[in-house]
């Protein structure tokens, strides 16, 4: 109770379903939004080409990734995947089966790509007139990690449906799906559960983070760090390597830079030998998502060690 409170800031209404992982948030709120499309018999739900949703049966055929679906197929059907960003080629593949839209306020798993802010807005605008569910996948997003309590938060747009995971309790596996009382008020006892699901000590960890979030105003300060972290990556780019560096984007602890030459996997060994721990996805891209604690002086010290990695590279 006390974590879904803490949890329900700039959401009116609704109820949470705590799950184990970001995965069983994301089929806890496909099943919800299917039992709620029974009544007018829609249960198509579109999602992004690239996006990334989790690793269950539905939740792989929700992701936007070939990839990552061919070796498990069959996988369940009702999912449509349209181009990130492109609103007319989802309004294109909207049908009289369509029953919601699911997506990432930014896609973090396939390298940090920001949804435009038109494009979200309209989506939103869409879903709205059309009677289309908008779940958004907050696994990623949520909880400050954009420098916002949640993503959409950048949009001024609302969700029918979100979904939370990761670093909600720090670590302690706890995933978390809201919905409007509308839709939730479809479910009945026995049709969703999980033995360990919103149990006491996963729950009370979380809240514990969440006060500690507001306590130290982590989120301003990932808002305002993180700015700071993307200034001095553009102005690594900008000053020093404008060819190699091809693009910096990202919000708030949510970064991604990507180079012209696939040399993110030594570059981020490389890293990993002097203390950083970095992701790297595909060959060209990294990707930053450091703790809320972390401070300028830290952010310093990474782009030094960026910066004389690129040199000596450069050197060979
Ligand atoms: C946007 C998004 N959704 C869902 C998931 C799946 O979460 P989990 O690994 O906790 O199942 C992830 C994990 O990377 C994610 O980034």
């Amino acid at each position: 109770m006390e974590l879904g409170k803490l949890l329900s800031r700039q959401l009116s209404g609704g109820k949470w379903f705590f799950a184990n992982s970001g995965a069983e948030a994301n089929e806890a709120a496909i099943k919800l939004a299917r039992k709620y499309g029974k009544k007018s018999g829609r249960y198509e739900i579109i999602t992004a080409l690239n996006s990334f949703h989790g690793r269950t049966l539905a939740t792989v055929a929700a992701t936007g990734q070939p990839e990552k679906r061919k070796p498990f197929e069959p996988v369940p059907p009702g999912f449509i995947h349209v181009p990130f960003n492109d609103f007319e080629a989802l309004k294109k593949a909207v049908s009289e089966r369509t029953l919601g839209v699911m997506i990432e306020p930014i896609q973090g798993e396939r390298g940090v790509y920001l949804c435009d802010d038109d494009y979200l807005k309209n989506v939103y605008q869409f879903c709205r007139e059309n009677d289309v569910l908008l779940i958004l996948d907050e696994v990623q997003t949520g909880l400050g990690r954009t420098g916002r309590f949640f993503g959409f938060e950048h949009f001024k747009i609302q969700p029918d449906i979100l979904t939370l995971a990761k670093g909600m309790a720090n670590g302690i596996p706890i995933g978390a799906v809201w919905a409007r009382n509308e839709i939730v008020d479809v479910l009945e006892p026995g049709d969703h559960g999980s033995t360990y699901g919103g149990n006491a000590f996963a729950t009370r960890v979380a809240s514990e983070v969440l006060k500690v979030i507001a306590e130290e105003n982590l989120i301003d300060k990932v808002r305002d760090t993180g700015g700071y972290f993307l200034s001095k990556l553009t102005e690594l780019r900008n000053q020093l390597f404008p060819k190699l560096i091809s693009e910096v984007r990202g919000k708030g602890f949510l970064i991604g830079l990507e180079f012209s030459r696939p040399i993110a996997e030594m570059v981020t060994r490389l890293l990993l030998q002097r203390g950083f721990v970095v992701g790297k996805v595909g060959g060209k891209i990294i990707r930053f998502l450091p703790p809320y604690i972390i401070e300028e002086e830290d952010i310093d010290e990474l782009i030094d060690a960026i910066k004389t990695i690129l040199m000596e590279m450069g050197k060979k």
